[in-house]
């Protein structure tokens, strides 16, 4: 197969210009020396990721949905100009391809692939630059965006390479005689070297409507170019009860056979006549079987016999053929048909040359498979003349290709060959670009397994040429050509060619979790979403300069000596067994019910952030792997900074929502907005955080001294973003349960993306300016992920705005500025459960017991549950119920359990005995006696 590129965009500047690309940003040009006696790009003070060259509108649109790009360049930094990255980031979704750090002492290959995904056209490129706002000069050079021509369709099938030279076992393609002729039969005598007639050799083929023996001129046609074109023809099929006129089960008169013996002898006849008289044809106008002349070298002598269910015991059909004669038709038709083709009208010289078949569907399926194995060994042991087992295979991408391989496996036992007589594997509707791709795969993988059982495969026969063509196409495209006769996936997926990588793909954060016996436990485990490996395993992983880290937990319940967890890591391969291993591998295993968990560490060199680790995760079950990837395919690792992490303390009385600091707020953590983004310095808040039920509460008290609403977007106001992932299936892209809360200084809220309505549903909030700049208060639901223990993806932004620009931009955790469009790199909190207070004795003390008239009494409280709010309630004690001599004021209890009161203007109405009681929630927790009097 030609390993041919085709150039989409190539720009070298050499000529002092950037070509077909375009200006992107505010830019300035230069151009400077490169290596090989030609010009780079210099692109000057970029002050911003975008900064720099953009591809020409509409470059992409001619390639569908899973074509993949290759995008390429070489990039070095300006002397003297720290280290930063470079990229190309696709628009609109700004999907980061090749990210690689670049510096100012070489030129750095920065290459990456892009799979087009479903969806608009317009999709545009620019060339990306790291380090924020930071103005320095980068030069590029040699850019190329590709598209491999190898492995993709679009290359007309008869120039390629037989499909048929791929395999050591014939292959074959049901047809009918519109294959034999033009384009079709040149694709056709490519790649193939046996046909099947699709309908035109069935039993109703050979008769007329006065049931006189008439061979269909489709099958002398079918014949002829078989002979002419030298390949072999695969009969199909001489007993079956579909495609079979009526009249073979009837008398002459028309009365349906019985099971009686006169009966049984008028099919018997029919069968063998039947059965003879295509012998006799098709020996007589191309020659005895077996003889040069005669391409005919196989029949599905029965078909379709097998049960679908298991009521019967027999496990066989109740076709019409069986209720006349019941299981002996089976034995008959192989007897009749080795007479006729092995003896009577073959070439004395040859041995038995036509191999009859049984033929069935589903037959890698549990019980249909089970009663076909039975059935076959029945008629061998009988001595039966069957010489092969047919899979006819109409297969769908959900069959386990390992069911493929034990169908072969089980039969391989048994003392005949076998064959793949029709198969197909349709996508699903509707066709798309990546399920014609998972199709090739099914084929390239289905083809492996077939090669691995050459030895034991009469041949493989696809059940069409195109898919057009196909009984299933309402199925999806089942077959290796488009109508066009233009080789699919499916197709070189079956001749084992380049298919396009699908790589999975992930972040890494920087963190160094110590492999200690607990290691399994650790919370670094539980801050993010595991990635699955397959159904039954799901990892995590955490990197370092010189390692990465690895979390793998396994659901097998039991224990093989096979059962083991694989990394590949670049070309490193790194195997920790179940059982732990002989330690050639650091790595902790730990048991669990149902399963294991196993960290393991592989060595990185002078990993950055930035990097990407090409990466398989797979694990081993007996003899079944599962891999995070593709087999022979690494999934990309992308190598992220420190995660974002914080502690939410759990409150017991929600703050009021007025941007007034209640006392709770005492009791959380502060977290702040060190991460500059945009600008330098500016403003910036202390961040809290508390939570009760299923809400978040934050308190950003932000320092902005000089408060701008005058911007034309809420961004470029002073304002606050929230943005709070609930759940935290830091999913990437955002979903419903991704919120971006922006609250300006003057109190305006908007929402980025996603439903506006709901965001606002979710969200309670307050602004006060302070005396260094504003506070903001917020209430945001949980939409009912949260509650104790609980994580959820978080972070907090102070966007500074003078003369209604934005100037500055401070995040708490997500260093790369696109958290409006990604929630991966939010940070993360988790929900803890504040250990109760213990309250012994709440107690309430007065300054004083006896006031005269007009006077106060200040009111203590302590031990109280900090956050707590407690109703003084001041009551007369003769009638504690008479409201008119009743007062209440409530506190809140302050962060060291205490609070105070004063009570002023005693008394209320009466003179004589009060008390004075702290109340929560109803209940009279502390009280003291007061009297009033008058003197
Ligand atoms: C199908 C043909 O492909 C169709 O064109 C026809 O209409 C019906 O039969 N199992 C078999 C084949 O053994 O003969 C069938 O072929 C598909 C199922």
């Amino acid at each position: 197969m030609a390993d041919d590129v085709e150039v989409i965009s190539a720009v070298d500047f050499d000529d002092g210009t950037i070509g077909a690309w375009q200006p992107s940003g505010t830019q300035s040009f230069d151009y400077v020396p490169d290596d090989d006696g030609g010009l780079a790009l210099a692109v000057v003070d970029r002050s911003a990721d975008y900064v720099g060259i953009q591809s020409p509108a509409g470059l992409f649109d001619g390639y569908a949905a899973g074509d993949v790009l290759t995008f390429s360049m070489q990039v070095r930094l300006a002397p003297g100009t720290p280290a930063s990255q470079a990229r190309f980031v696709m628009k609109p979704e700004y999907t980061w391809i090749g990210n690689t750090a670049v510096t100012a002492d070489a030129w750095t290959t920065v290459t990456g692939t892009y799979t087009v995904p479903d969806g608009a056209t317009g999709r545009q490129a620019y060339l990306g630059t790291g380090n924020g706002t930071a103005t320095y000069t980068y030069y590029v050079d040699d850019l190329t965006v590709t598209a491999p021509v190898s492995g993709t369709p679009g290359e007309n099938a008869s120039t390629l390479d037989p499909l048929s030279d791929t395999v050591d076992f014939p292959l074959g393609v049901a047809i009918d005689q519109r294959e034999t002729v033009g384009a079709a039969a040149d694709v056709l005598t490519r790649h193939f070297d046996q046909i099947t007639a699709e309908n035109h050799m069935k039993p109703d083929a050979w008769y007329a409507a006065d049931h006189t023996f008439t061979p269909s001129a489709q099958a002398t046609t079918l014949m002829n170019f078989a002979a002419a074109n030298d390949l072999r023809v695969y009969g199909h099929v001489l007993v079956w009860h579909s495609q079979t006129p009526d009249w073979f089960f009837q008398r002459d008169d028309g009365t349906p056979l019985t099971s009686s013996e006169a009966d049984k002898e008028i099919l018997r006849e029919r069968m063998r006549t039947h059965i003879f008289s295509i012998a006799e044809y098709l020996s007589g106008t191309w020659g005895s079987f077996g003889s040069d002349t005669n391409p005919l070298v196989a029949w599905d002598v029965v078909n379709e016999v097998v049960d679908d269910g298991s009521a019967t015991a027999d496990g066989l059909r109740r076709s019409p053929w069986y209720q006349v004669l019941g299981a002996e038709y089976i034995d008959l038709a192989f007897t009749y048909a080795d007479e006729a083709f092995n003896d009577v009208y073959a070439d004395p010289s040859t041995d038995r040359p036509v191999s009859l078949f049984i033929n069935d569907y589903n037959t890698e399926s549990g019980g249909k498979q089970d009663r076909y194995f039975a059935l076959v060994s029945s008629l061998i042991e009988r001595g039966i003349p069957v010489d092969g087992v047919g899979h006819q295979m109409h297969l769908n991408l959900g069959v386990p290709i390992s069911q493929l391989d034990a169908t072969l496996d089980r039969f391989a036992a048994l003392p005949v060959v076998q064959a793949v007589t029709e198969l197909d594997v349709p996508t699903g509707t509707p066709v798309t670009q990546p399920g014609l791709i998972e199709q090739g795969y099914y084929y390239r993988d289905a083809f492996r397994v077939f090669r691995e059982h050459s030895a034991d495969l009469y041949s493989v026969t696809v059940w069409g040429l195109t898919d057009g063509r196909s009984w299933r196409d309402d199925s999806g495209a089942p077959l290796l050509f488009d109508d066009a006769l233009q080789a699919k996936y499916a197709f070189w997926g079956a001749a084992d060619g380049e298919l396009p990588a699908t790589p999975e793909s992930a972040d890494s954060f920087q963190a160094d979790v110590a492999l200690d016996a607990d290691v399994a436990g650790d919370l670094a485990w539980r801050q993010l979403p595991t990635i699955a490996v397959g159904d039954t395993a799901r990892f995590q992983t955490r990197w370092t300069a010189d390692h990465l880290t690895v979390y793998v937990d396994v659901d097998d319940a039991s224990v093989d000596a096979g059962d083991a967890v694989a990394l590949s890591v670049g070309d490193a391969e790194l195997v920790v067994p179940r059982s732990g291993g002989d330690g050639s591998v650091p790595a902790v295993v730990t048991p669990r019910d149902g399963g294991y968990t196993v960290v393991l560490q592989a060595p990185l060199t002078g990993a950055v952030a930035g990097d990407v680790v090409d990466l398989d995760v797979r694990v081993t079950d007996g003899g079944d792997v599962v891999g995070w990837n593709r087999e022979g395919t690494l999934g990309a690792l992308t190598l992220v900074g420190p995660l974002g992490y914080l502690e939410v303390a759990e409150t017991a009385q929600e703050p009021v929502i007025d941007a007034v600091v209640d006392p709770q707020w005492a009791q959380a953590d502060v977290v702040p907005t060190d991460l500059q983004i945009e600008g330098t310095g500016g403003a910036s808040a202390q961040v809290r955080t508390l939570w009760r039920e299923d809400t978040l509460y934050v308190l950003m008290d932000v320092t902005d001294p000089v408060i701008d609403s005058t911007g034309s977007n809420p961004w470029t106001r002073d304002s606050v973003e929230i943005y709070v992932d609930a759940g935290n299936s830091k999913a990437g892209a955002y979903t419903a349960l991704d919120s971006q809360i922006r609250i300006g200084a003057d109190g305006a809220v908007t929402f980025g993306t996603g439903d506006a309505a709901a965001q606002a549903a979710r969200l309670t909030s307050a602004v006060a300016t302070t005396g260094t700049g504003y506070v903001v208060e917020a209430a945001i639901s949980l939409a009912g992920t949260g509650g104790a223990g609980t994580f959820h993806g978080l972070d907090f932004q102070v966007n500074d705005a003078s003369g209604g620009e934005r100037t500055g931009i401070r995040n708490w955790a997500n260093p790369t500025g696109l958290g409006y469009q990604f929630t991966s790199q939010w940070g993360v909190g988790q929900l803890v459960e504040t250990p109760p207070v213990v309250v012994p004795d709440p107690s309430l003390t007065l300054s004083t017991d006896r006031v005269r008239i007009a006077g106060s009494v200040r009111v203590d409280l302590a031990d109280f549950t900090p956050g707590q709010r407690v109703t003084v309630r001041t009551t007369w004690a003769p009638a504690p119920w008479l409201t008119l001599v009743t007062a209440r004021t409530t506190v809140v209890v302050g962060a060291e359990g205490t609070a105070s009161t004063t009570v002023r203007g005693l008394p209320l109405l009466l003179l004589g005995p009060y008390e004075i009681s702290a109340v929560v929630d109803g209940a009279k927790v502390a009280s003291a006696p007061l009297v009033v009097s008058l003197r």
